[in-house]
């Protein structure tokens, strides 16, 4: 079993730990409660003394008389649990009672018992030291009143289990699931016309018809983001409906309240305790699936931006929830009054409550799409600092009210998940790679490491360049275990660390330096090409390493499978930072096909008939050497086709419904996908598969190993 499942299970467990703060009443405590105020109600027998304290009645001969003749009465007095809750109750005070002793208190209480209601003018705030009749009608009040109190607080705890009892079914449905898809047996019985329509409409299918989900949807260029599959819309319609049935139903209001008076108040109360405790549940999923290290991801084999879409809309709900419960709140204190209002908003509790909320706020803002795609560290490093705040405040606010284990749980999900990255970088180390600039679109990072770490095909580590500037900064890339002893990224230039390097390598001889660098993982699940009987790998630029692992993989292990791996680019210089890899293809009986949308480009420095490495200084140069001359340039492709003979080369984008309605109808068995490529590729192969699963002659399992968050 993996350490992070064995981590992700005493998270949860702490989680379950964080329920010891609730308290369960019992109608026995109920009862002995209530009579408290019921006794108070008829006559008072020590100074200051209140509903919520019982000294007077465990120290006082009369009161104690009094106080356990209500509550023979109303449980008999053969009753214990109700002697026990007294003895309890009593022991905070110092004051030793048992059985005996209650009923001894009880049988004298009986004999002087009066019942202040038959006297005249009788002054119910003076001491009074004749044991008395309890007040019935104030009995009913107390009752009722805690009873709706703890009631709504004792069903706030079932229905949020009832939240986390949700997702625990959906993943026992999908580990089940995930395990047995790779008993070979539910991979061949699951293709029928049936379960492919369920599939193309369902489990495969974008939410809308423009098949978009790794492609960003926008709204006037501000709004905007990832939609999530129709499958994962489902999941999270039914989370919501719970959420706002569960913040809705089985609230008592109660007609001469005692604990709040004006109906107002308790109208806000009840549903600002529901909402804020379903938040605090709802939170551990949010803590939870944030992290890289959730043991769900290996249960379920799910991806993990798959996880970060529920934590984004997990954590949009809750947001509502806090919104509703500070609502809600805020209500109940002015409903209470002014003065309440003022009193409450100068505690501790009270402000820290604001604080979370407003950090929460803030959390959800800060991570918008537009924020992610154009400043993704500044993101990353907000809603780090955001979120320790948010849950110090939480803290703190949540221990007025005895919730605060539900905060630890989260620290704990929070730490373990930090803690297994560190153990993680420590397993790599720290190395020297080989970082060079090719095609002046791609790093390739080539990174010895240690025989005892492995990767696996599909597997991805994020990367730290440990420079001054960049050590910090972690980014996820796909591994290519070339051998025992060296790992390599291929990784695409963008706009913040990929840039960074580029910069500091540009200038340099053969652009290529020795950077110090550490990977933290691999992560992801792995699964299998030779279980297939045909494998087809789409892949597009940079997207290459996933499909061109498991096209290797499929080559050691000797089976005999039919093998695809098709490669998209735009340029014919991208060959330059793959040929290495692409060769050792040659003569192995996988079918290589690359497609160049842009055939009219220039051939890169390796095939142009110039060998030597270009240095930065030249980089200009260089770029003028990429042929442009009709003539050198179709010598230049010919040399190139006959290196890589092996390849079968296409001009122009490809028609993606078409390659693989032709790849299915060909295909003989099972088939497995796997696609990493561009964001809008992707989609178009997530669609074109679920458009052609009848026309495979077997089941397909399709592995879509792009990640976008
Ligand atoms: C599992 C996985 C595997 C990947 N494998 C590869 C690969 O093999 N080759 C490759 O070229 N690219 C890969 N990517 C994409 C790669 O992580 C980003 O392109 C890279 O982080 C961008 O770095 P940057 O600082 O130059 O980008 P920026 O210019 O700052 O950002 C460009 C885009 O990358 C996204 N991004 C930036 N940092 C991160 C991050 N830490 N995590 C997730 N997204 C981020 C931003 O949202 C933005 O949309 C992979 C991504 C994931 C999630
Ligand atoms: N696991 C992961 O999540 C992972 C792994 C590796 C890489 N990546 C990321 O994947 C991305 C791949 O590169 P890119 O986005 O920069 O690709 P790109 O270079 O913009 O495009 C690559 C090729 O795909 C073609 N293409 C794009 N959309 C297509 C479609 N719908 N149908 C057919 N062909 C299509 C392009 O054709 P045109 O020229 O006609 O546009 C181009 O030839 C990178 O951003 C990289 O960071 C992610």
């Amino acid at each position: 079993m993996k350490f992070s499942t064995v981590g992700g299970a005493l998270a949860l467990a702490s989680t379950a730990l964080a329920s010891e703060g609730f308290h369960k009443y019992s109608y026995e405590e109920y009862v002995v409660m209530s009579c408290k105020g019921a006794v108070l109600s008829a006559a008072t027998f020590c100074e200051k003394d209140t509903v919520k304290t019982y000294k007077c009645d465990c120290k006082n001969k009369p009161a104690l008389g009094s106080w356990i003749n209500c509550i023979y009465d109303k449980l008999g007095e053969n009753d214990k649990h109700g002697e026990k809750i007294v003895e309890e109750y009593c022991s905070e005070y110092n004051v030793t009672l048992d059985s005996e002793k209650l009923q001894k208190a009880y049988a004298n209480a009986t004999k002087y018992i009066v019942d202040t209601t038959k006297i005249d003018g009788f002054n119910k705030t003076a001491i009074f030291d004749t044991p008395v009749q309890y007040n019935k009608k104030k009995y009913v009040n107390y009752y009722n009143s805690y009873k709706a109190r703890w009631g709504n607080v004792e069903d706030t705890m079932y229905l949020g289990a009832g939240l986390l009892g949700y997702w625990a079914v959906i993943f026992l449905v999908a580990t089940i699931w995930n395990f047995l898809n790779k008993v070979a047996f539910i991979n061949k019985a699951f293709h029928s016309k049936f379960v492919n329509t369920i599939r193309s409409k369902l489990s495969l299918s974008s939410l809308f018809a423009n098949k978009k989900h790794s492609t960003p949807i926008q709204f006037l260029k501000v709004v905007g983001g990832f939609v999530p599959l129709r499958i994962e819309t489902i999941v999270i319609f039914f989370y919501f409906a719970l959420l706002f049935i569960f913040s809705g139903v089985r609230y008592t209001f109660v007609q001469n309240d005692t604990i709040w008076k004006p109906v107002a108040a308790q109208a806000a109360r009840y549903p600002g305790d529901r909402t804020g405790v379903l938040a605090l549940y709802s939170l551990q999923l949010t803590f939870l699936f944030a992290g890289r290290n959730n043991f769900l991801m290996w249960l379920t084999g799910w991806k993990q931006s798959t996880f970060i879409t529920y934590h984004k809309w997990i954590s949009r709900f809750n947001f509502i929830m806090v919104l509703i419960h500070a609502g809600s709140m805020h209500q109940q204190s002015v409903g209470m009054g002014y003065d309440k209002f003022v009193t409450r908003l100068h505690t501790f509790w009270y402000r820290w409550g604001i604080v979370a909320a407003a950090f929460m706020g803030g959390l959800v803002f800060t991570a918008a799409y537009q924020v992610r795609k154009t400043f993704y560290e500044v993101f990353l490093g907000v809603h780090i600092v955001f979120a320790a705040i948010f849950l110090a405040a939480s803290w703190i606010h949540a221990t007025q009210f005895g919730y605060e284990q539900f905060t630890y749980a989260l620290a704990a999900i929070w730490c373990f998940d930090r803690f297994v990255r560190i153990l993680r970088l420590i397993s790599f180390g720290t190395q020297d790679a080989k970082v060079t600039i090719i095609s002046e679109e791609t790093l390739k990072v080539v990174i010895p490491k240690r025989s005892y770490w492995k990767a696996f095909p599909g597997s991805y580590g994020y990367l730290h360049y440990l420079t001054p500037t960049t050590f910090f900064q972690s980014h996820p890339f796909t591994i290519i275990e070339t051998s025992d002893k060296e790992i390599t990224f291929v990784t695409k230039i963008k706009g913040g660390v990929t840039s960074q390097i580029y910069n500091q390598l540009k200038s340099k001889p053969g652009q290529t330096g020795i950077i110090k660098i550490s990977v933290e993982g691999p992560y992801g699940n792995p699964t299998n090409v030779t279980r297939y009987d045909t494998a087809l790998l789409y892949s597009g630029s940079t997207g290459i390493a996933g499909p061109y692992s498991h096209a290797l993989k499929s080559v050691q292990s000797g089976k005999n499978q039919q093998v695809k791996l098709y490669w998209i680019i735009r340029h014919w210089s991208s060959i330059d930072w793959f040929v290495e890899e692409l060769v050792k293809l040659k003569n192995t009986g996988v079918e290589v096909i690359i497609y160049v949308s842009q055939p009219d480009s220039a051939i890169g420095s390796r095939f142009n008939g110039d060998h030597s490495s270009s240095n930065g200084s030249d980089s200009e140069q260089k770029s003028e050497k990429l042929s442009s001359n009709d003539d050198e340039k179709s010598g230049n492709l010919d040399s190139l086709k006959k290196q890589l003979d092996f390849i079968e080369f296409r001009y122009g984008r490809p028609q993606i419904n078409e390659i693989v309605h032709n790849d299915f109808s060909e295909s003989q068995g099972t088939i497995g996908i796997w696609t990493a490529g561009h964001n809008s590729m992707v989609d178009d192969i997530r669609s074109a598969v679920g458009e052609n699963l009848n026309v495979a002659k077997g089941r397909v399992d399709f592995f879509d190993e792009l990640q976008v968050w």
